[in-house]
């Protein structure tokens, strides 16, 4: 793609944010169905799969793999053959953009009895991989980095494992998923603790699996040697896309929007808690379940937001809406801070700089701290140019920013959304009037 092409104009909404969305299928969740899927014996069908760049990431390593994947749209059946139905792929692995397939996948083929290859695009080859590298070599894993200091692409020689306990110094759901994966191929029981309790879906899709778990509190373990058996996902709409949503239509006047049938996994709404203790407007209705997660319709209407302070578990279970939660902050009453976000630093871009570079372009009054960002409300923002950093959640970030603001922004780098949401443009236009984005 050109950079013109990747370009996108994004110009204020007059009448709000109006109507009713269905979103895309959980990118989370989605991952975790299509691997545990082609580990499993039996025919798996996944239901509303998320259709973005980093699922595609994970459907085609494990094709590579020599698992049977036949797709139609959101629609994915799996045969799968059980741990022995994988073989090693012809060449390197292309994990993309995602950290979550390299990461899960790097536990999950320490243990196959042959050699495989994962490497990324730029923004992956220079995210830490040492967090997973770490305790699958304490479980006698080999994995080598290419990349140097511990960065991709990594050579991994698969041999058999044994158990571990583990304390994760950082509150990751990759890391927990990867030495899990590990765990289950290894001999006795594997033990994972962290410090805050981060998105537990593997937790409760193993299970549906045929495999057991114990929780106790932030504590995760697994016995080894186990098989997993098919099982059928519907997925349910990705709450970190509605999040973008939730914050559009709080900050532009004249808003009124349903969600409907979104994931409220309480790991992962923490941003639904953050809007709510800053004022906005949303009503959790129709709540259910489905393959063992809370789903639940969401009516949000426009409000007015004042400033928060937000750390601690709060910012873990809402660690990839933080980008979204500093535009609602730009546009609410009085002062947000935002700290023990410093893992933001390492995700698909420098997240702390890049919303404090583009919001202040932008006419915002953000100050960047080495873990959070200091936010001063109320004296909203004007056009100008910004690029999303080649971030997906920067780009969608800076969009809803645009909806709100007095002038038009033009986004450098937008093409970035199909990551994880590759409607989100058309869905934005189709909600706004007079049209808001030119592609
Ligand atoms: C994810 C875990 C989180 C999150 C990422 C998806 C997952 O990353 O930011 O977008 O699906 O396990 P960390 O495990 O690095 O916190």
């Amino acid at each position: 793609m050109t950079k013109a092409q990747d370009t996108i104009q994004i110009r204020p909404t007059s009448n709000g944010v109006r109507g009713t969305l269905t979103l895309p299928g959980d990118k989370s969740i989605s991952h975790r169905a299509v691997m545990f899927a082609s580990i499993a014996q039996g025919k798996s069908r996944i239901v509303n799969c998320s259709g973005g760049g980093d699922n595609r990431s994970t459907i085609a390593a494990f094709r590579a793999l020599g698992v049977e994947i036949d797709q139609n749209g959101t629609d994915i059946l799996i045969k799968g053959k059980g741990w022995h139905g994988l073989h090693a792929a012809a060449g390197t692995i292309d994990c993309g953009n995602s950290g979550t397939t390299m990461r899960l996948l790097s536990g999950l083929l320490a243990a196959r009895p042959f050699d495989s290859r994962l490497d990324g695009d730029e923004s992956l080859r220079s995210r830490p991989m040492k967090r997973v590298m770490a305790p699958l070599t304490e479980m006698g894993a080999d994995i080598i980095s290419e990349g140097g200091e511990n960065r991709a692409p990594l050579r991994i020689h698969g041999k058999p494992l044994h158990s571990l306990a583990y304390r994760s110094p950082v509150a990751s759901a990759q890391v927990k998923s990867a030495i899990l994966l590990a765990g289950l191929q290894a001999q006795g029981k594997t033990t994972v603790w962290e410090p805050e309790r981060s998105r537990d879906h593997t937790e409760r899709m193993l299970p549906a699996f045929g495999v057991p778990i114990d929780v106790s509190g932030t504590e995760v373990s697994v016995a080894g040697g186990q098989e997993l058996r098919a099982c059928d996902v519907e997925v349910p709409g990705d709450f970190s896309s509605a999040a973008f949503f939730l914050t559009a239509a709080s900050i532009v006047p004249g808003s009124e929007l349903r969600v409907r049938d979104v994931g409220l996994n309480p790991t992962r709404v923490g941003a639904l808690d953050v809007l709510r203790m800053m004022g906005a407007n949303i009503q959790v209705e129709n709540l259910h379940e489905m393959c063992g997660e809370p789903v639940g319709d969401l009516l949000v209407r426009a409000s007015s937001l004042c400033g928060i302070e937000l750390s601690g578990e709060l910012v873990v279970r809402a660690i990839d809406e933080i980008p979204t939660l500093a535009v609602a902050a730009v546009f609410a009453q009085g002062t947000t801070t935002i700290r023990d976000a410093q893992e933001l630093r390492v995700k698909e871009s420098d997240r702390l700089t890049a919303l404090a570079t583009t919001l202040n372009t932008l006419g915002a009054k953000v100050t960047e701290l080495p873990d959070g960002l200091l936010i001063a409300g109320g004296h909203g923002l004007h056009g100008g140019r910004v690029s999303s950093f080649g971030d997906h959640r920067i780009a969608m970030a800076l969009t809803i920013a645009g909806l709100a603001g007095t002038g038009a922004i033009v986004l450098e780098e937008g093409a970035s959304v199909a990551i994880s949401f590759p409607s989100f443009y058309s869905l934005v236009r189709d909600l706004t009037e007079p049209a808001t984005i030119q592609l």
